[in-house]
């Protein structure tokens, strides 16, 4: 059923039409709203949609999260982080025939060339390892020429998986660079995760020795966050590539919006945040100083823009996030007993129960990663590296249709025009 909207300006009224999804919210299409000489107002994009995309779908009171149609607690238990960057980018899940095919063309790509890898020379030992793989993906700009016709679909898949195949050899040389360690080259034999895992951790020539648990675990952390529909550095990526900029520049600026600890930043402050508080003595307090409007401080890794009831993701993190405590035998950290006693009082605190405030999923991933023995610095890299199919699917998503250059208007609240003063009359 076609619906509409009527709305009423200075007496004169308008006929909107509601555009109908196929789950979820239909939209008001207010495209014609500016021949009508007025704009939506709407920072933060709260009810605004800025597309239209057949990607991924969130229900965030129901706690739904769904790929390509399939639900992510199917998608993680079932299926590899490979089937799944497949189904992102295709739209269907591979056969076997296909996954082996796209294995194969994604270890054709892993490679960092060997005169691009000096670039990590100019970072300093202490950097941030964001700034570093920003910056090294901003620059494969410079190498791949042919990727920079994004008007080919057969180009655009070749940058795309590029992107997937190279990011964990890019994220490995910022870890290593900042350890001062010799790069380990990817090894093809080796599946995704654990051959990110093994050139952060290993040598090359030598065998891996990453734990099976601890490979398994960081698979599904790259799927848990492999797409999130229109979030700040999705939208982000849409937004510059909406410039037709270079794939990589638009991927890079992705990254950047990434590193922000009100969205991927998150898991690295988690982390902070506990060893700030320091003893489980301290976690009342802290509960105290969230819910103090007068104090800035927040739960890291509590609430969600979308997810209202608990985040899916989040439930299926904190089952990974046991199994692997548990292979680590660290169930008795310090910091994770304060996480523990955090949780409990979050969860029967009424300050977070009303506000619908749930452990998401970088509260686990955090926990999680810190018990696997990765550095804090590195988290938000290990978003990165499990976000880049779903940039690159919205990227590609964005290119195949008729698009616009993103350009939000305003409500200028500023002065009325008026005269110059001059310098010596001021
Ligand atoms: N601790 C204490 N109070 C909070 C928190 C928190 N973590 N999050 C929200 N609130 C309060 C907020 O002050 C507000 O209170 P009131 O209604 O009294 O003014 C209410 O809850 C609603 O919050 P909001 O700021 O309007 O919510 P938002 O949708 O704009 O922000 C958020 C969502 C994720 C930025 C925010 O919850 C936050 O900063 N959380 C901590 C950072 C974090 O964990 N981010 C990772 C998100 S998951 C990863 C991803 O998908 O990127």
């Amino acid at each position: 059923m076609v619906q509409k909207v009527q709305i009423t300006i200075d007496g004169k009224s308008i006929e909107l039409n509601v555009l109908e999804a196929s789950e979820g919210n239909n939209v008001v299409d207010v495209r014609g709203l500016i021949a009508e000489g007025i704009f939506t107002y709407d920072p933060g994009f709260l009810s605004t949609a800025s597309c239209d995309s057949k990607i991924t779908y969130i229900d965030g009171d129901a706690g739904i999260l769904l790929y390509r149609g399939y639900a992510i607690e199917q998608l993680a238990s079932q299926a590899s982080h490979l089937e799944v960057c497949y189904l992102l980018l295709n739209g269907e899940l591979p056969s076997s025939t296909q996954l082996a095919e796209f294995d194969a063309s994604l270890k054709d790509k892993q490679t960092v060339d060997k005169q691009f890898q000096q670039i990590f020379n100019g970072f300093a030992r202490g950097a941030h390892p964001m700034s570093m793989v920003g910056a090294a993906i901003s620059g494969l700009a410079s190498l791949y020429h042919e990727s920079t016709d994004i008007t080919d679909a057969e180009n655009r898949k070749t940058t795309a998986q590029r992107l997937i195949a190279i990011i964990p050899t890019i994220a490995a040389m910022a870890y290593k660079h900042g350890r001062g360690e010799t790069f380990v080259e990817p090894d093809p034999s080796l599946g995704y995760a654990e051959n990110f895992l093994n050139m952060c951790f290993g040598e090359t020539g030598k065998p891996s020795t990453i734990s099976p648990v601890i490979a398994e675990a960081m698979d599904k952390i790259f799927i848990l966050h492999a797409d999130h529909e229109q979030n700040a550095s999705t939208s982000t990526v849409r937004m510059a590539g909406s410039t037709d900029c270079n794939p990589y520049a638009a991927i890079s600026a992705g990254v950047s919006a990434l590193w922000g600890p009100a969205h991927g930043g998150a898991n690295e402050a988690v982390l902070d945040m506990l060893m700030e508080i320091g003893d489980v003595s301290r976690v009342a307090e802290y509960v105290e100083k969230a819910k103090d409007k007068d104090d800035p401080f927040k739960l890291m890794g509590f609430g969600h823009r979308v997810y209202k009831n608990f985040d899916p993701r989040a439930k299926v993190m904190e089952s990974y996030c046991a199994a692997v405590l548990a292979e680590r035998g660290v169930e008795n950290d310090p910091l994770l007993k304060i996480a523990k006693a955090l949780e409990k009082i979050a969860r029967e605190d009424d300050y977070f129960i009303s506000r619908k405030l749930y452990p998401n999923i970088d509260f686990y991933s955090g926990i999680t990663l810190k018990a696997v023995g990765i550095p804090t610095e590195l988290f938000t890299v290990i978003f990165t590296l499990g976000r880049m199919p779903g940039w690159v699917t919205h990227w590609d998503e964005m290119l195949s249709a008729p698009y616009k250059i993103a350009r939000p208007r305003q409500l200028y609240l500023g002065e009325h025009q008026r005269d110059f003063i001059a310098l010596d009359a001021r």
